[in-house]
């Protein structure tokens, strides 16, 4: 079945060849087609181009009116922990009162709260909150997601999210990556033997896991308090014999190593990077590991924003995801992310449609499939209102300009 979108003002992030991402110079630049039209055949793109080169054809197609507004592909959110069960108001009251995030996690709050709490839900529950999740962020944009276990921390409740996560692939219509983080924290009962819990991890939880094919990749905290390098070394060498590739939590709180080990054993992504320091970027530069910032994180814990902008001097890609879940950034939505991607990281607007299309796209693996408007890619793509430049999407912070949604060339 053919779909054509006419009366498109603009479309934003087209692509003639699909690209591996975008780096140093290159983000500040987008390809864009003003007064055009996109076609759809089934769930793919087929063509697209100015209006006047339309040609119409005698096949049944259904038409769609973009009324004057902007095209852009979906948003590919490359970090998630969408799979969890209660907020935690608590400790965000508690921070306001002067506590702060490693103290929280280091009085057994934090991660082990959640874990706790995750412990005792029920399947059914945690698919049906993350399916509600994932079906409202589809209505803020997002058409692909990655989504860690992480809040389970022993086999069994690891398990539990991994299976969710895959009833959510099957059923959900966005594209869905999976990741491994049983080495998101260090249970209280492993406190003093960490060494204990990581076997764990790497000796009974990852071989079910990648028999099972529960996980597409394999994900640490790398930070004091939390997983040293060498964890972090020894697990991502398991992994690879797995041949899990890693995407990994580092430099959020302190610069130790985490990077460079994570790309020395081929990572594809290295996320948070709030605290860079020079050993950082140099083991970045060449590399094909994408660093990914969350700046909504920076954002809810009053933490550093990562340097972006120097990461882009310095020639590199720079993905942006929400890092969403119930502790350090209890919202998924791009539009948000985006706009701080502008406003506190100093992003232009086509950085930002970079970090958060093409480069997100790259930090999940779907860089072929997803993340411009392209022939042969999937029609993942929102319409907006009529808006005057499409740095509207990041001005506007708070207030939606979306319109509608397709997602494998179907209206939602
Ligand atoms: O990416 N920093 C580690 N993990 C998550 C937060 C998890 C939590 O606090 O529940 C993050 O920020
Ligand atoms: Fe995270």
């Amino acid at each position: 079945m053919k779909t054509i979108i006419k009366n498109i003002a603009e479309i934003i992030q087209t692509e003639d060849n699909p690209r591996k991402w975008v780096c140093g110079n290159e983000m500040g630049k987008i390809n864009t087609i003003k007064n055009a039209y996109i076609e759809c055949t089934n769930n793919l793109i087929t063509n697209f181009g100015p209006q006047e080169q339309y040609k119409k054809n005698n096949e049944k197609t259904i038409i769609i009116d973009a009324e004057g507004g902007m095209v852009f592909p979906s948003y590919c959110d490359s970090h998630t922990h969408l799979v969890f069960t209660q907020s935690r108001e608590e400790e965000f009251v508690d921070r306001l009162k002067g506590l702060s995030y490693q103290e929280i996690y280091n009085n057994g709050g934090g991660i082990l709260n959640s874990a706790k709490n995750l412990q005792k839900a029920n399947e059914e529950e945690l698919y049906n909150d993350a399916l509600n999740r994932i079906n409202t962020l589809i209505t803020k944009g997002t058409g692909a997601i990655e989504i860690k276990s992480g809040y389970g921390l022993t086999i069994e409740s690891e398990l539990k999210i991994l299976r969710v996560i895959k009833r959510l692939k099957n059923n959900c219509d966005i594209t869905i990556k999976s990741t491994f983080l049983g080495a998101h924290a260090i249970p209280t009962e492993f406190k003093n033997n960490k060494e204990k819990y990581l076997n764990i991890v790497i000796e009974e939880m990852l071989p079910i896991i990648a028999k099972e094919k529960l996980a597409d990749y394999i994900d640490i905290f790398c930070e004091k308090d939390y997983f040293s390098v060498e964890d972090c070394k020894k697990l991502l060498i398991a992994a690879n014999k797995f041949n899990i590739q890693a995407k990994t939590h580092v430099n959020q709180f302190n610069s130790i190593g985490g990077v460079k080990a994570s790309v020395e054993l081929g990572a594809r992504s290295v996320d948070h990077l709030e605290i860079m320091k020079e050993q950082d970027y140099k083991a970045l530069i060449n590399s094909n590991c994408i660093p990914t910032v969350l700046p909504s994180c920076s954002f809810f814990l009053g933490i550093p924003y990562a340097p972006v902008k120097e990461m882009i001097k310095r020639g590199l890609p720079v993905a942006l995801a929400s890092d969403y879940n119930p502790g350090s950034s209890p919202s998924g939505d791009m539009n948000f992310v985006s706009s701080l991607g502008c406003i506190k990281l100093k992003m232009t607007p086509e950085e930002v449609i970079n970090a958060t299309t093409i480069n997100s796209a790259y930090a999940m693996g779907i860089e072929k499939e997803l993340g411009s408007i392209c022939v042969g890619k999937k029609a993942n793509l929102f319409i907006t209102k009529p808006v005057k430049s499409y740095a509207s999407l990041h001005y506007n912070f708070s207030e939606n300009i979306i319109k509608k949604i397709m997602i494998n060339g179907k209206i939602k």
